[in-house]
């Protein structure tokens, strides 16, 4: 049984390909990857598959049984056509089964609502495919906010518009170990899950790296616009607009989801102390 990753060379594709090596043999999965050459050290077979490029997954997807789809990262109207051409190909090289990922939340008007759509959309366009399908909504990775902890220190602050606001964190190690999961059992075929660690607030957050790394950080919360425009000036528009919009969508509740980690993988999502002593651990010389 052959089970491909796209976009194998990001952070989440590279390590859902090591947790699938641990699980079936480098020997049966592919990584598919729009820069072939990026991939090269993950020691598995290596096909070329950029989103825009229809006819390359017409090839790279021959003798896959099952295609973890990772999202975009293009502008949310063009992800639509390109995770379309995926899945269209899919249907045509007789693949049983896509397993998309997705995002949780949020459900009211924000800066970040047009990704959101872009990844409902394609979440029906799988569900009305014919293929088997299983969606994950991954919750906010947390790394970036650890990778971050050196300017949170410099400030001693962190601050955002999240305000009150609850959110879902996750790692891409856990969504790793839940992918491998869906990919290779199929009683989460039909399901959508959310997969993210307990919500908690960015008071709380820094709290938590406070123990965790020996900092003395104070939460202080910003106005939604004020914080777009100190995103978009280190980030540019797009990056800075959508980061913006994650932590508007923050502060209205839409990333306070319910997790259903425990019924993708059989255990609980680590919580987020113990992601970021996990963090640490890699991170430390
Ligand atoms: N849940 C969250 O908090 C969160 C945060 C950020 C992003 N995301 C989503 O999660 C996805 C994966 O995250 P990540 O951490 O793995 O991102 P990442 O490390 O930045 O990797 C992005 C990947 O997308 C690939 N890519 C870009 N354009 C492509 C195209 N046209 N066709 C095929 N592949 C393409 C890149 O390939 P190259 O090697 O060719 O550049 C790279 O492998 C992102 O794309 C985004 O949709 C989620």
């Amino acid at each position: 049984m052959k089970i491909a990753v796209t976009s194998a060379s990001g952070q989440l594709g590279t390590a859902i390909v090591k947790s699938l090596i641990d699980t079936i043999g480098q020997e049966n999965v592919i990584a598919i990857a729009r820069t072939p050459e990026h991939v090269k050290s993950l020691g598995v077979e290596v096909r070329a598959g950029d989103y825009t490029q229809r006819e390359q997954f017409d090839t790279a997807l021959q003798g896959v049984d099952t295609l973890l789809l990772v999202s975009g990262n293009d502008d949310p109207e063009k992800r639509k056509q390109q995770h379309a051409n995926v899945i269209d190909a899919a249907k045509v090289t007789g693949l049983r089964k896509v397993v998309y990922t997705s995002i949780i939340g949020p459900l009211s008007e924000s800066d970040f609502s047009p990704i959101v759509k872009s990844n409902r959309h394609t979440e029906e366009y799988l569900k009305g495919s014919g293929l088997a399908w299983s969606i994950g909504r991954n919750g906010v990775y947390l790394e970036p906010d650890l990778e971050y902890l050196d300017h949170y220190r410099k400030d001693g602050k962190i601050t955002n518009c999240a305000a009150d606001g609850r959110c879902a964190y996750t790692t891409r190690g856990e969504l790793a170990y839940a992918y491998t999961r869906m990919l290779t059992e199929d009683q989460h075929n039909g399901q959508t899950y959310n997969l993210s660690g307990p919500a908690i607030t960015q008071y709380e957050l820094a709290d938590l790296m406070n123990e965790v790394f020996d900092t003395d950080l104070q939460y202080e919360p910003m106005s939604v616009e004020a914080y777009r425009q100190q995103r978009i000036g280190e980030l540019g528009e797009f990056m800075g607009t959508v980061i913006a919009g994650i932590y508007q969508g923050i502060s209205n509740g839409d990333m306070d989801v319910p997790s259903d980690y425990r019924k993708a993988t059989g255990r609980e999502h680590i919580s987020i102390l113990e992601a970021m002593k996990r963090f640490q651990r890699q991170t430390s010389p």
